[in-house]
């Protein structure tokens, strides 16, 4: 097998980890529309510390519902203060999905199965404007 995980595969490790955070697949569940914006961005957090240790810092994260239709998820990411990027989402998972996106186009991060930490380029590659990415509302 492959040494490490790819494309897909890289959100099934976020949301593994995810779960793996209180034990049981709660978490998640946190990062749904369902929960509160404050929870859904305390899980996104908490995940992102899990995959990416004291890196997670150099992450601003919040909900924000309208950005989506009702159609899509949406999140938009930007370069802010200090090499920190700012990911606003209409969900945690629209959040999660959006920073996965930004670490494997511009970060060209990948996990691997020793449980290293992923190997993310100090500082983090700026972006230009706002990079938004959408995904299917589930
Ligand atoms: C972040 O963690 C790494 C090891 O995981 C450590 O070497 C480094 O000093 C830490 N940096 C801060 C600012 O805590
Ligand atoms: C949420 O997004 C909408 C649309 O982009 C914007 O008008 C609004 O100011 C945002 N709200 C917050 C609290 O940032
Ligand atoms: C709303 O969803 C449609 C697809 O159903 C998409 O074409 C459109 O850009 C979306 N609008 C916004 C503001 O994201």
């Amino acid at each position: 097998m492959t040494p490490y995980i790819r494309g897909a595969a890289l959100v099934f490790v976020f949301i593994t980890l995810l779960q793996s955070v209180n034990g049981d697949s709660r978490s998640f569940a946190h990062l749904r529309a369902k929960a509160s914006d404050k929870t859904q961005s305390r899980s996104v957090i908490e995940l992102l510390r899990r995959v990416l240790g004291n890196r997670s810092r150099d992450f601003i994260v919040s909900i924000n519902r309208t950005l989506s239709n009702d159609s899509l998820d949406v999140c938009e990411l930007r370069s802010a203060k200090n090499n920190k990027i700012v990911a606003v989402g209409s969900t945690g998972v629209a959040v999660a999905t959006g920073i996965y996106n930004y670490l494997k186009y511009f970060c060209n991060c990948h996990v691997s199965w020793s449980g290293d930490q992923l190997n993310l380029p100090r500082p983090l590659p700026p972006l230009t404007g706002v990079l938004r990415i959408s995904s299917p509302h589930r």
